[in-house]
């Protein structure tokens, strides 16, 4: 097995086959079917909301990677007259830098410095978009998500409860028939506002936002997941955090740190290995929390499993799929395609090898014949 895979990752190198996950399967007895929001997907690798889901374009060379799922550019919600609280958010900036980042034990990871914040064209914009989405989500194409930032009061304020309504309303026309998947984000940029000084505030937040966003659909089918972002306080708020949110119905855990130096949000090791570490405890103290996906500094297969062992259906990336070419392994193909060669073939980190050695290790066993990523999750909760 382990030459075959050598083999594959050698000649997949030069192309990825669009349907990884079955030849996967077929060769090696692995299941890598997972979940994000209760929608079944082949393997649980997709992009996490930014500046590489903003258009047809970059959905159409996902769908051709075979990519298992894509979250939208986070849109500032707006009322019927076209008012946005959180106008400050839709800034425009262009510029992104790539860049090394070591951590504090010394590991040198990737960071994406910038300092733009959500969807900065027009609504209507954004709503061909979703469209777009809808129907490569309707053909089993490509399962797209919008994702939305609304308005978040201080505690003695009421929440803006039209720019709920027309963001959601409008949302779900565009979306049409079927399921509509929504992520709401609780952006890192958050982290560097006063207001998210206040825990009291951040948790009635968690704990009301399900109810307004539900309530704008009315009646329509509608799954939720919250974005939930790392706190400037310490792990056990991070825990307050996930019980907060028991409404959502699914997690997600949880967008970049937050420099307080540079005045920028940041990933690398540092972010993976906060956002296990609060997972893990959360699963010792036996928390009950709607289903998990995991976000941050996922860079290779091996980070992907450890996010299923904390008890994630699924990760969002980012940063991996924004490296100088030169960073990965295979010669050809979009940069969508050589990071999930990476993730999926490299013989060492990726996820075919190190599902295999945690069979060997006795921690994960053939069902019916066959390993699945999807136990590994279970065993989590
Ligand atoms: C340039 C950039 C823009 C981002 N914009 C958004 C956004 O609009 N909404 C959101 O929910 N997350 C946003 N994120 C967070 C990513 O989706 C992801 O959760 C986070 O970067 C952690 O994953 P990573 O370490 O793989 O990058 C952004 C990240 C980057 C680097």
């Amino acid at each position: 097995m382990p030459d075959r895979l050598t083999r594959d990752f050698e000649r997949f190198g030069g192309g990825l086959p669009r349907d990884a996950a079955a030849h996967i399967r077929e060769i090696y007895g692995i299941d890598l079917t997972a979940r994000y929001l209760g929608f079944t997907i082949p393997h649980p690798i997709g992009k996490g909301s930014g500046q590489l889901s903003l258009n047809a374009e970059q959905l159409e060379t996902d769908r051709a990677a075979g990519l298992a799922f894509v979250i939208l550019k986070t849109v500032i919600a707006e009322d019927a007259g076209g008012s946005r609280s959180m106008e400050a958010w839709a800034v425009h900036e262009t510029r992104m830098k790539v860049e090394r980042r070591p951590a504090a034990d010394g590991r040198e990871g990737w960071t994406v410095t910038w300092k733009g914040r959500g969807w900065d064209r027009s609504f209507d914009d954004y709503l061909a978009l979703v469209r777009r989405g809808a129907e490569l989500t309707r053909a089993g194409e490509l399962l797209t998500v919008p994702s939305v930032k609304y308005h978040l009061p201080r505690l003695e304020e009421p929440f803006r409860e039209e720019e709920y309504r027309h963001t959601t309303g409008r949302i779900a026309d565009a979306w049409g028939a079927g399921t509509l998947p929504l992520e709401k984000d609780f952006s890192p940029t958050l982290a560097g506002d006063a207001l998210a000084d206040e825990r009291a505030c951040i948790l009635r937040w968690l704990r009301e936002v399900p109810g307004r966003i539900r309530a704008a659909v009315d009646g329509r089918p509608l799954r939720l997941a919250l974005k939930l972002m790392n706190a400037r306080f310490d792990d056990t708020f991070q825990l307050d955090m996930l019980a907060a949110a028991a409404e959502a119905d699914a997690l997600v855990c949880f967008n970049r740190l937050w420099d307080e130096q540079g005045r920028v949000a940041y990933g690398g090791w540092d972010l993976s290995a906060r956002n296990l570490r609060v997972l893990h405890e959360a699963r010792q103290a036996k928390l009950h929390r709607p289903a998990l996906v995991g976000t941050g500094d996922v860079h290779s297969g091996r980070l992907v499993l450890e996010y299923a062992r904390a008890g994630c259906e699924s990760v969002e990336l980012h940063t991996f799929f924004q490296l100088p070419l030169g960073e990965y392994p295979a010669t050809a193909g979009s940069r969508t395609q050589r990071a999930l060669h990476a993730l999926l073939f490299h013989p060492v980190e990726g996820m075919v090898a190190g599902m295999l050695e945690l069979e060997r290790a006795g921690v994960l066993h053939r069902r019916g014949g066959e390993l699945r990523y999807l136990d590994l999750c279970e065993q989590a909760a």
